[in-house]
């Protein structure tokens, strides 16, 4: 089918299923525009908590759809193809992590909202990369940290609060693409562009860049800044959105191979055909939903 007819069906069957679509900045361009709402993980989450549609199409990674479904037991969440999974959440598991609790008896566990729901369900608070500072900060200085699954962005916020975790080795595939020697290259390439990266990549990265922001941090601050160029170290996918937001600016990639191969899964055609069928439904166990819905609504409480 062509992308109108495809951008068309779609259309329909959202009145039909009163479904709504929500895409994260990663997105294929053409998910993004046919989406309702576009954003990062922490606009998502509360964006999914304020709908009042009765189907949530949820187009990004399957955490993300999790997390939805968790703040949402009433509504039926769907994803476009199952198997957008996140490498770095998959890179610890709920035995795991009990373990590592076990050896830091009396310690908070804090996780990275690109988590499983059973790694959610055993931690006292979630955590995105747009309000982890704030969140972290509500802790006692005092207070003994576990955080998982992401060593950089737990890295990065104890740096930020002057504190130190106990950080769980997990990193994200994509952005351990990035080194500095490739931010100074690209700086060389466009002087006096603002350089923006993630807070997923490395130290040395984010210390060669002049800001690490989340992705929907890294929108504000394109639209809010008087700069004209900026140079972005994260995931492709988010050029879409900051290029038609800002349409007198110039963004350049650091290098277009900053692509996750799982956010690029949703097509039209897989979203179309989910919301044909009403198939692909993400469901969270009400056990362990329970106990992961504390941790994401401590979050959302304080941010
Ligand atoms: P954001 O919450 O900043 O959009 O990040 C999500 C993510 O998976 C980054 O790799
Ligand atoms: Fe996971 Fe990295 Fe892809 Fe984000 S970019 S969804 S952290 S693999």
């Amino acid at each position: 089918m062509q992308n109108s007819e495809l951008t068309e069906e779609i259309g329909r069957l959202r009145k039909e299923r009163n479904a709504v679509i929500l895409a994260h900045n990663y997105q294929r361009a053409e998910v993004q525009s046919i989406a309702d709402y576009t954003g990062d993980s922490l606009e998502l989450a509360r964006r999914a908590t304020q709908v009042d549609a009765d189907v949530i199409v949820f187009c990004g990674v399957y955490f993300m759809a999790e997390t939805a479904a968790i703040l949402n037991p009433g509504k039926t969440v769907l994803i476009p193809d199952p198997s957008a999974g996140c490498p770095m959440a998959d890179m610890i598991n709920a035995e795991q992590l009990r373990a590592f609790k076990a050896k830091h008896p009396g310690a908070k566990a804090v996780c990275y909202v690109n988590s499983t729901a059973e790694v959610k369900a055993e931690c006292d608070m979630c955590v995105t990369s747009g309000n982890a500072e704030r969140v972290m900060a509500t802790f006692p200085p005092e207070q003994e940290i576990i955080f998982v699954p992401d060593q950089h962005l737990g890295g990065h916020i104890a740096g930020l609060l002057g504190r130190r975790y106990e950080l769980w080795p997990g990193f994200c595939p994509t952005h351990a693409m990035l080194t500095a020697a490739k931010i100074e290259a690209a700086r060389a390439e466009h002087p006096g562009a603002i350089v923006l990266v993630h807070p997923e990549c490395a130290k040395d990265v984010r210390d060669a860049a002049d800001h690490a922001l989340s992705t929907g941090g890294m929108c504000k601050f394109a639209r809010e800044s008087d700069a004209k160029d900026f140079i972005l170290g994260t995931e492709v996918g988010i050029l879409h959105r900051l290029r038609t937001e800002n349409p007198g600016k110039t963004f350049y990639p650091v290098t277009d191979r900053l692509v996750c191969p799982n956010m690029k899964k949703t097509t039209l055609d897989n979203l179309a055909e989910c919301l044909r069928e009403m198939k692909n439904r993400v469901v969270v166990r009400e056990d362990v939903a329970s106990r992961a819905r504390r941790a994401i609504e401590a979050m959302l409480a304080i941010s």
